[in-house]
């Protein structure tokens, strides 16, 4: 028999959808940063000041989102909660090893970690790894806003690492890392959309609704 599961609180799901408008907004402003593919023909246009506007603007949004995620993963329920993504628990550990075997086609019965109503073990690896990237943007996008914005604020964002990176270096890893995301945006998408498509569980219409429909 099938349940609804009410797994995504709204914390979870409008920290979800705030960071897809400012990741698509950080890759389009921010690409144009680095290569400014449109060019001005008088003052008044101004397009690399109203990019970099909106790439800052949309920094701290994308910023402010991951803090209440990041609280979110304490305050939350078990299925928001940081253990999810405790990469060292025996039981996600356990989890990965059945779905990887059954995604190398090792064994034919779908394993019971496929049928949880959280993230999938193999989910929860490729999230800390996406959020380890988003912390490692915050850090080197503050510390090149902190040449141009002095402040001790900007100090403790990121402003910091400019006494261990020099500024081509910070900014080649803020753009490559933009690269790493657009690149898990295609398998992401591609992936939820396949799962809902084969196993018709509204996996997608969760992100909007919070609930799950599972096996009871
Ligand atoms: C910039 C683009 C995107 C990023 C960075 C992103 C990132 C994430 C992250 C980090 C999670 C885990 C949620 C959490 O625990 O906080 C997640 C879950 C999810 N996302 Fe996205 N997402 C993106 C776009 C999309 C789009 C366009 C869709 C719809 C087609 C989508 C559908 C989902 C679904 C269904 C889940 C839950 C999947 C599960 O049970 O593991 N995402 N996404
Ligand atoms: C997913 C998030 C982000 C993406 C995809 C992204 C992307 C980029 C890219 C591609 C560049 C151009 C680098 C180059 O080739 O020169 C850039 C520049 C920059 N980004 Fe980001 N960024 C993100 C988040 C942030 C955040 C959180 C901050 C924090 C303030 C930030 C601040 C900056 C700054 C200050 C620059 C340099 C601007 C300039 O020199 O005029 N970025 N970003």
């Amino acid at each position: 028999m099938l349940k609804r599961v009410y797994v995504w609180e709204f914390p979870v799901r409008l920290t979800h959808w705030v960071n897809v408008l400012s990741i698509i907004m950080l890759a389009i402003t921010g690409y144009y940063i680095g290569n400014p593919f449109m060019h001005a023909y008088s003052s008044t246009q101004y397009i690399m000041g109203w990019m970099r506007f909106l790439h800052f603007s949309f920094a701290y949004l994308f910023t402010c989102s991951f803090i209440l995620r990041l609280y979110w993963a304490f305050a939350g329920n078990p299925y928001a909660n940081w253990r999810v993504f405790n990469p060292f628990s025996a039981e996600k550990i356990k989890d990965l090893i059945e779905i990887s075997k059954f995604y190398l086609l090792l064994r034919r019965d779908v394993p019971p970690a496929l049928k949880k109503a959280g993230h999938t073990a193999c989910a929860t690896y490729v999230y800390l790894a996406l959020f380890i990237l988003f912390i490692i943007q915050i850090l080197t996008g503050f510390a090149l806003y902190s040449q141009s914005h002095v402040g001790g604020l900007w100090k403790i964002l990121g402003g910091w690492m400019l006494v261990l990176f020099v500024d081509n270096t910070l900014r080649l890893y803020h753009h490559l890392i933009m690269w790493l995301i657009i690149a898990f945006i295609l398998a992401h998408v591609y992936i939820s959309w396949f799962v809902e498509r084969a196993e018709k569980n509204g996996l997608i219409s969760s992100m909007f609704s919070g609930y799950k429909v599972i096996e009871d």
